[in-house]
């Protein structure tokens, strides 16, 4: 009798076949980097795939194969990958040089535009990432409010640093993260999202939290979806306990809106942190924020001054690439346009499974767009992408839990064979993504869970 192969097994091996340059590629940085990548979520089985290029919604494999991307750079590339503007800014800035290791005028034309966009931005401080945007939010708030805790959301991903580590990812129970101390995971209490009762609780029975710290449209990019009513009722709590409000803006600034979450649900938080589309696709990101926290930077006779250098703060090349970025998003034109087409996707990829009678649902809001496998409940509705359906109730075990990652990388693997590099489960789409750009996704998707369900995953 033929021996019969494991699910997943004939697809890995047709997308080994037809990325043979990624293949010999990965056999080099297997023998660098640990697990052969340079960040968590390029780790795919049996190897990720080695890009040369990328210009608008599109991106070149080293084997000269196009792909319609929803990585976007993470989410930095609103505008689309190469954009001429953006490009030509970066280049003239080269040529006056990458680093002064001075101020310039680049730094308060950036930081202007940050401020005329983002409602809460009072005052802004440049840093070298997202990560050290966080870093430096909770520490502000430490000194402003004298409390040393903040609560956070289960699901929700702040970066990589020790403070925001516990509860970032499942299980979302668990106290402790290895490598970090106790006494630093201690200073974090995570409450589950979308439940005001249980923050109002947490906030009373813990006089050490300091502020609150969230991801205004979800966790993960709106794995979990928050919408503006528990926005508003957070930032009464917060008013009401005399807490902070943090909005991290990291992935929703300049995209949901010009002025981020925060401008489209009109809910202005004390401190917001930025980066990814407010640096145009270069390192680079920042805390802005009321006037009276940020203070907390400057010396000032018998209050405590929080130290901040950073070789890469407003970096003149990052500087530029933001400068022209922001002042494109300031049109409202790009933020519309990946809104429509990530609302397009949702709503062909719905129809696509409603179509072929699968159990799969596509969700998501703004231009950030999610499918779950093996799903049975509750279809969405005709309703704008605002009004859209949650699935599994919002419970963020169901919707951003343990994942079956056989299943995640066959149809990462099985989508990319059919010319789509898709984000796990979800993407995110740029102005570029046009409505042809869309429909040829969905027509990926279909010929994609074909393969799924012919190699026994789904
Ligand atoms: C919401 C959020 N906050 C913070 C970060 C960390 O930013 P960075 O990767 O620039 O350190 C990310 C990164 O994806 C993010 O999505």
């Amino acid at each position: 009798m033929p021996a019969v192969a494991a699910p997943g097994r004939a697809l890995a091996d047709r997308y080994a076949a037809a990325f043979p340059g990624s293949k010999a590629r990965f056999d080099q940085a297997r023998e660098l980097f640990p697990c052969g990548v340079t960040h968590d979520t390029r780790m795919m089985d049996p190897f990720p795939v080695y890009v040369d290029r990328a210009d608008g919604p599109y991106k070149w494999d080293v084997d000269g194969r196009r792909l319609t991307d929803y990585f976007v750079g993470h989410g930095s590339h609103l505008l689309g990958h190469s954009p001429p503007d953006v490009v030509a800014a970066v280049r003239e800035q080269m040529g006056k040089g990458t680093h002064p290791g001075a101020c310039h005028d680049g730094e308060i034309a950036w930081g202007r535009l940050v401020r005329k966009l983002v409602p809460g931005a009072e005052r802004v401080r440049f840093t070298g990432s997202g990560t050290e945007a966080t870093l430096m939010a909770l520490r502000l708030s430490r000194l402003f409010t004298g409390r040393p805790k903040f609560l956070r959301f289960q699901g929700h991903f702040h970066g990589w640093h020790d403070y925001v580590t516990v509860s970032a990812d499942p299980p979302y129970e668990s106290p402790t993260v290895p490598g970090v101390p106790d006494a630093v995971s201690g200073q974090c209490v995570a409450v589950p999202p979308n439940d005001l009762n249980r923050v109002e609780d947490a906030l009373k029975a813990d006089a050490g939290i300091g502020c609150v710290i969230l991801e205004p449209t979800g966790g993960h990019w709106g794995a979990v979806p928050i919408r503006g009513a528990f926005l508003k009722g957070l930032r009464d709590l917060c008013t009401r306990h005399d807490k902070l409000l943090i909005f991290d803006e990291v992935i929703t600034g300049f995209r949901v809106s010009p002025g981020g979450a925060q401008a489209y649900y009109g809910v202005t938080p004390d401190l917001t942190t930025l980066a990814k589309i407010l640096a145009g696709g270069l390192p680079g990101g920042c805390v802005a924020g009321r006037a009276d926290v940020l203070a907390f930077l400057e010396p000032r006779p018998g209050k405590p001054k929080m130290k901040h250098p950073g070789t890469y703060n407003a970096n003149p090349l990052s500087a530029a690439a933001g400068i022209a970025t922001l002042t494109r998003v300031a049109t409202g034109e790009p933020c519309a346009k990946a809104n429509a087409a990530g609302r397009l996707l949702r709503n062909e990829l719905n129809a696509l499974f409603a179509a072929r009678d699968w159990p799969w649902v596509a969700y998501g809001d703004f231009s950030m767009v999610r499918v779950v496998p093996n799903y049975r409940g509750e279809r969405p509705g005709a309703a704008g992408d605002n009004d859209g359906l949650v699935p599994h109730g919002g419970d963020v075990n169901a919707l951003d839990g343990p994942k079956d990652m056989r299943l995640v990388y066959g149809l990462r693997q099985a989508m990319l064979l059919n010319g789509v590099d898709w984000w796990g489960l979800a993407g995110m789409t740029s102005c570029e993504h046009t409505d042809a750009v869309v429909r040829h996704t969905v027509g990926a998707f279909e010929a994609a869970v074909e393969m799924l369900s012919a190699d026994g995953l789904v």
